[in-house]
């Protein structure tokens, strides 16, 4: 056979390790002061690995999540305009998962002949590989650059880019971070962002707390499963003895602090074993875990979360159902 009549694939997909900038707690570290303190919690990030990216991404598909539709109805609707007023030459996507949403943006694209080059940034690989497998079928001029990482640990390991950039940071995931620590996020990425980039930032918010609520407690359990994995990957990567049957799923919408809390509520008095860390952990009956805050923002704590990272906002799009936001902003 001859070597040079191999039909060699278009490399359109890549998958990039980004280095972090700064040190990240191991989980190790994070269990351990985690476990520490009273009520003990994780970081959220943790639930991602490849079931509970799958999972959330069922939880999309559950009848009472309403954040992830009522975020594809805006973008379905106003893709047009953003990409009109962003013009990007690159879409990079904080916490990318699936990409499915980010279809309504290279939709938008193609119809303009705008041939950008997509930089999907997530901690799960997995998700990377499906969703970036999936996306060079269906668009056929289109380049994607994975990036696999912890977006939380810097973002100055980023390539450089030629041409405007418009980063994405969808689903409201800024509502998991303390105020603190999304104000510093927002601003991190203000700092990267060039003169003609663009911020594309979507958040959920403040409503009826009986449709929040519901959101997190669907009827089919798919919530409670996606909480519930948590713990197989601390049985996974620590060697951990949890039994998922003794912790059910809780969540309630705290009104003062306006945030969803999730919780690992332990059913009986039961000790756990870490090995990686050489410990046990007593949980007592009822004792609570917390395992994710999803802050909800009214129009005007939004807009000042972007303002203040120094970022003008050209449009804030809600939809006449104000159940979600998405803010278009440059630097
Ligand atoms: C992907 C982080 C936005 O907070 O609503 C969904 C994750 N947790 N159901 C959210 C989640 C429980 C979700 N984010």
């Amino acid at each position: 056979m001859k070597p040079w009549s191999v039909d060699v694939a278009e490399a359109r997909f890549r998958c990039l390790e980004v280095a972090a900038e700064r040190r990240t707690p191991s989980l190790a570290e994070d269990v351990e002061r985690g476990f520490a303190a009273r009520p003990r919690s994780l970081p959220p990030k943790y639930f991602y690995d490849a079931a509970g990216s799958a999972l959330f991404e069922a939880i999309c598909r559950t009848r009472e999540y309403y954040p992830s539709r009522a975020e594809a109805g805006l973008l379905e609707r106003y893709a047009d305009a953003i990409v009109e007023a962003a013009a990007p030459a690159h879409i990079l996507e904080f916490g990318s998962g699936s990409s499915r949403k980010t279809r309504y943006l290279l939709d938008a694209c193609e119809r303009r002949d705008r041939h950008v080059q997509y930089w999907p940034f997530d901690v799960c690989e997995a998700m990377l590989f499906e969703a970036g497998g999936g996306l060079i079928q269906r668009y056929p001029w289109l380049r994607v650059n994975a990036l696999r990482g912890d977006y939380l640990a810097g973002l100055a390991h980023l390539p450089r880019f030629r041409g405007a950039v418009l980063y994405a940071f969808l689903g409201g995931t800024v509502g998991n971070f303390a105020p603190a620590a999304s104000r510093a996020f927002i601003r991190e990425i203000a700092k990267l962002m060039r003169p003609g980039d663009c911020l594309l930032l979507g958040a959920d918010r403040v409503k009826a707390p009986e449709l929040i609520e519901a959101a997190y407690n669907d009827a089919e359990g798919v919530t409670a499963r996606f909480n519930l994995n948590l713990l197989n990957v601390l049985n996974r990567e620590l060697g951990a003895d949890f039994d998922t049957t003794g912790f059910e799923h809780r969540a309630f919408y705290n009104r003062t602090a306006r945030q969803i809390e999730m919780y690992l509520l332990s059913r009986r008095d039961q000790k756990v074993r870490v090995p990686a860390l050489n410990r046990n952990y007593p949980f007592a009956r009822g004792e609570a875990m917390l395992t994710e805050i999803s802050r909800k923002f009214d129009a005007e704590a939004l807009e000042a979360l972007v303002s203040e990272a120094g970022l003008r906002i050209r449009r804030h799009f809600e939809g006449g159902e104000q159940l979600f936001s998405l803010v278009l902003a440059e630097r």
